[in-house]
């Protein structure tokens, strides 16, 4: 997920990483859930995916994002534009409000395109962390919207499925003019 009011802060020890845009298949795969055996292999990756958001810059950015097919995305809000990393591991919506709440939403993997989406206006979500422990928060705001958003990447789901075939089909036709006109990507 993307925000346009969010400061570029230096990356840490990371690697830039490209970050994948339609029709790349990764993007529209079911991911597969870590493994307890696995968590070395995600913890290797956080570097580079958090690297990767920052110097985008943005709030969120899911594994398959990256091209890598694990159930597993990173969040970070940035709270008083200071770093609060946020790695959730197989994480899943286990609870919903019935209030909607409407925000505009972006996303890394669409650069420039933004939309309002409607979903839940608080959710909780259970996940494990880095260190596989199991945890639950529950969010309302910008987390909410930002948490549904990476899980939705790790069923193969993007914000643009959330609208209108109309208005979903004028945003990827303008995508793809930018990318041809090398406006992004
Ligand atoms: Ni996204």
């Amino acid at each position: 997920m993307t925000s346009v009011t969010l400061p570029s802060i230096s990356p840490p020890s990371g690697t830039k990483l490209p970050i994948l845009m339609p029709p790349h298949p990764s993007l529209r795969a079911k991911t597969r859930k870590v493994a307890a055996g696995e968590l070395e292999r995600v913890r290797a990756l956080l570097p580079d995916m958090f690297a990767t958001m920052y110097a985008a810059p943005g709030i969120g950015l899911a594994a398959p994002q990256i091209g890598v097919g694990l159930r597993f995305a990173v969040i970070d809000l940035m709270p008083n534009e200071a770093p609060a990393p946020l790695v959730l591991v197989n994480p899943e919506v286990i609870r919903v409000s019935e209030e909607w709440a409407v925000r505009e939403e972006g996303c890394l993997s669409l650069p420039g395109q933004y939309a309002d989406v409607t979903r839940p206006a608080r959710v909780a979500v259970r996940y494990q962390d880095a260190d596989g422990a199991t945890r639950e928060v529950e969010a309302e705001g910008l987390l909410a919207a930002c948490l549904q958003h990476e899980i939705d990447h790790l069923d193969g789901v993007l914000f643009v499925d959330h609208l209108s075939a109309l208005k979903r089909n004028m945003l990827m036709r303008k995508l793809a003019k930018d990318i041809k006109q090398g406006v992004v990507g």
